[in-house]
């Protein structure tokens, strides 16, 4: 300051007035830390929004303004701070006063038992163990230093004494506490719990690793360890990771509850989070009842886990049952089947389906994985073979979560040997010898025989046997296969001209039940133009496209001399499936088989030439959400179409009704907001049948 400038400390009046703008703004700093805090709190522990996002975003904005104006009130706990340091060129080691340490396995229930036996023997105690259970997070185990209420490190658990100081993505996390709340504090806790990735997190890291073609984690532990990892935390802040509590380490100054949820509730008061499916049960049946309950329901959580923590919940029975080498003796971790496994690629096989697609088929040494055994997985295609890079006698990781079709996830590269076959795609069906073709831009390669072609026939003889074509009851797929095997049929139309003892003399088949084939045969053929152009297979014409078809033509002979032009008229008929229809009906072949059906005596009604306004429907606009569990959304579509109404996806002023399955969200409401007719399933099913349509299941 130059001497000829006046000092604010010449005027007394002026430095009070500072002062008290200082202090002001120091009071503001404090608050705005509680609210942010709060807020944080609410959102991130408690899944609770309290505040608005905008006027998170003003607060928080008005407290980097003035962190920037005057940086003295710039500290390390302020909620501003959670990303913002420098990248480091390695992590710093970091000792573990109280070791970190892991759990022993129970894989079965008598392991469940021996444990508990074990405990009981060793406290000498003939009394029902209270234990505290806890889902077992798939992350990675951390460790928070508060002094004084501040997060002063954070530290991953390495070889269990010595881990690396990951304080700077620690920060980044939002569901840790930079400071804690509420208080009571102890001077130096030692807070130790799981960081993971949600699994939706997880799910929209890898898709737009895919979509600018980097590689994917494997897994969302994977993805938690990896976002951790690294040196600059503006990485670990852009990932979604979350933090949940479970233990306590070190503790100074302060008495601690004597029991383990009693200590997670402490946690839970200073800003953590703690598991909501924690509960504390009596005995060991108590702790088998929890397991059987959350395994039940592991695929319907938001995270991965991988089993179930049982912890002994009074902290001086802990004491006295003390640790083993790296485990304590009174927890264990209870381990839900795995839902990956490693096994061998033996080799690979190629289905063709009922279109000609050829699809290959993993042939595994089987594997016992996600609760049963699985042998085959289908690869899709030559191109998710590439994907996956893998070839036979590699060593694969099959996943099979839930009910989900097992699938080959990924090759473990590290254990290829020499002798590891590329799979090459074959040129001709393996069925009928025909050669292989795959158009410019599809993924799919198809076997160009057509009904030449063994497998395809049997495919679309059992498609057209099947409930919503020509509906034959009996005609099952065994019988399919025999039929086409034994060259008892070569199209659809030999079905109507079979023998009776032919049948009869086929595996599983007397004179009794092949009676009520043919039975079954002839009542078939009675049907209606909708169903039978679905049954005829032909590309892309579903339920609907051909209820479509019919509405339109409503006979078959103006349909098979349909032009493109004409065909792409029809609702929902675009140029690909106008393309499709227009290749079937110019094959010699097909047109045979549709002469033989009809000379074979496949028949049915009339449909009513209606003008638009006579359809019941017509200029009505309907929407259909929900499941629907006597029919399916595109058959109530059809349906709808066959009287005139407009199917629209969305709900508008302009809707007539709202045809409302199960689980019928945003659109019911907003059709219960307008006001709008909502028909249930059983009442859709009455309107139809009032307007001559009976839906049969
Ligand atoms: S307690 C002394 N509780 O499992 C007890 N661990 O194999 C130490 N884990 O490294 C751990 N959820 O990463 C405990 N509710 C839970 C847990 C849990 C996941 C992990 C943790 C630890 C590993 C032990």
């Amino acid at each position: 300051m130059s001497p000829d400038q006046p000092s604010l400390f010449d005027d007394p009046a002026k430095e009070n007035a500072i002062t008290t703008d200082l202090v002001k703004i120091e009071a503001r700093v404090w608050v705005l830390h509680a609210q942010l805090n709060q807020a944080n709190y609410a959102y991130y522990v408690l899944d609770n929004p309290a505040l608005p996002d905008a006027e998170y975003d003003r607060l928080f904005h008005e407290l980097k303004g003035i962190e920037a104006q005057h940086p003295k009130f710039l500290s390390i706990d302020s909620p501003t701070q959670r990303v913002g340091a420098t990248p480091l060129s390695q992590f710093e080691q970091v000792a573990h006063e109280v070791p970190m340490l892991s759990l022993d396995n129970a894989f079965n229930e008598l392991d469940m038992e021996d444990f508990d036996r074990r405990v009981r023997e060793r406290l000498v105690s003939s009394h029902i163990i209270e234990y505290a259970c806890e889902p077992k997070l798939d992350g990675i185990a951390v460790s928070l230093l508060y002094e004084d209420g501040l997060l002063v490190r954070g530290a991953t658990r390495g070889d269990g004494s010595t881990g690396e100081n990951i304080t700077q993505n620690i920060r980044t996390v939002a569901s840790i506490p930079l400071k804690l709340l509420g208080d009571n504090h102890p001077p130096i806790l030692e807070v130790r719990g799981e960081v993971y990735m949600p699994k939706k997190s997880f799910n929209s890291l890898n898709a737009a690793a895919r979509e600018i073609n980097e590689k994917e984690f494997v897994n969302p532990r994977n993805a938690a360890a990896g976002s951790l990892r690294q040196l600059d935390s503006k990485v670990a802040a852009s990932r979604r990771l979350e933090f949940c509590c479970y233990s306590l380490g070190r503790v100074e100054g302060h008495e601690m509850p004597a029991k383990h949820n009693e200590i997670l509730d402490a946690f839970s008061k200073w800003g953590f989070k703690t598991n909501p499916e924690s509960k504390v049960v009596q005995g060991v049946e108590g702790c088998l009842n929890y397991y059987q309950n959350l395994a039940g329901r592991r695929n319907d959580l938001s995270y991965e886990i991988d089993g179930i923590v049982f912890k002994v919940n009074e902290i001086s029975l802990q004491q006295r049952l003390g640790f083993v080498s790296r485990a304590p003796r009174w927890a264990i971790s209870h381990k839900f089947p795995a839902q990956e496994e490693m096994t061998i690629l033996e080799g690979v096989d190629f289905q063709v389906g009922r279109t000609g697609a050829i699809t290959p088929v993993a042939r595994l040494k089987p594997v016992f994985v996600g609760g049963v055994t699985v042998a085959n997985a289908t690869l899709h295609n030559m191109d998710e073979i590439k994907r996956l890079d893998v070839r036979i006698g590699d060593t694969v990781v099959i996943h099979r979560a839930g009910d989900v079709i097992p699938k080959l996830a990924r090759v473990i590269i590290e254990k290829r040997t020499e002798s590891a076959r590329v799979i090459e795609m074959l040129t001709r069906c393996p069925v009928c010898d025909s050669h292989i073709e795959r158009i410019e831009g599809e993924a799919i390669a198809r076997c160009s025989g057509g009904l030449v072609c063994g497998a395809q026939r049997k495919e679309a003889i059992k498609h057209f046997a099947s409930r919503k074509a020509m509906d034959v009851d009996g005609l099952g797929d065994k019988i399919v296969e025999q039929l086409v095997d034994e060259d008892l049929i070569n199209s659809f139309v030999d079905l109507y001209s079979l023998d009776l003892d032919a049948v009869a003399n086929l595996d599983r088949m007397a004179q009794k039940s092949a009676q009520n084939l043919l039975q079954a045969i002839e009542v078939s053929k009675k049907t209606t133009l909708a169903k039978f152009l679905y049954s005829l297979g032909i590309r892309e014409v579903g339920v609907t496209t051909a209820q479509n078809l019919q509405n339109h033509f409503l006979s078959i002979i103006p349909l098979v001399k349909a032009d493109f032009e004409t065909l792409i008229s029809v609702q929902d008929v675009g140029p690909i499936v106008a393309q499709h229809i227009l290749n079937f009906f110019s094959e010699p072949h097909n047109q045979e088989v549709i002469d033989g059906l009809l000379n074979a005596g496949v028949h049915w009604p009339k449909v009513e030439v209606k003008s638009e306004d006579q359809l019941p429907f017509a200029n009505k606009t309907f929407v259909v959400t929900g499941t629907l569990n006597l029919m399916g959304r595109d058959e109530a579509k059809g349906y709808l179409q066959s009287l005139g109404a407009k199917v629209s996806g969305s709900v508008s002023a302009k809707t007539h009704a709202l045809v409302a399955g199960e689980k019928a969200g945003s659109k019911l409401k907003k059709a219960q907001d307008l006001d709008i007719e909502i028909l249930d399933e059983e009442a859709f099913i009455s309107l139809l049948a009032e307007h001559g349509i009976e839906h049969e299941q």
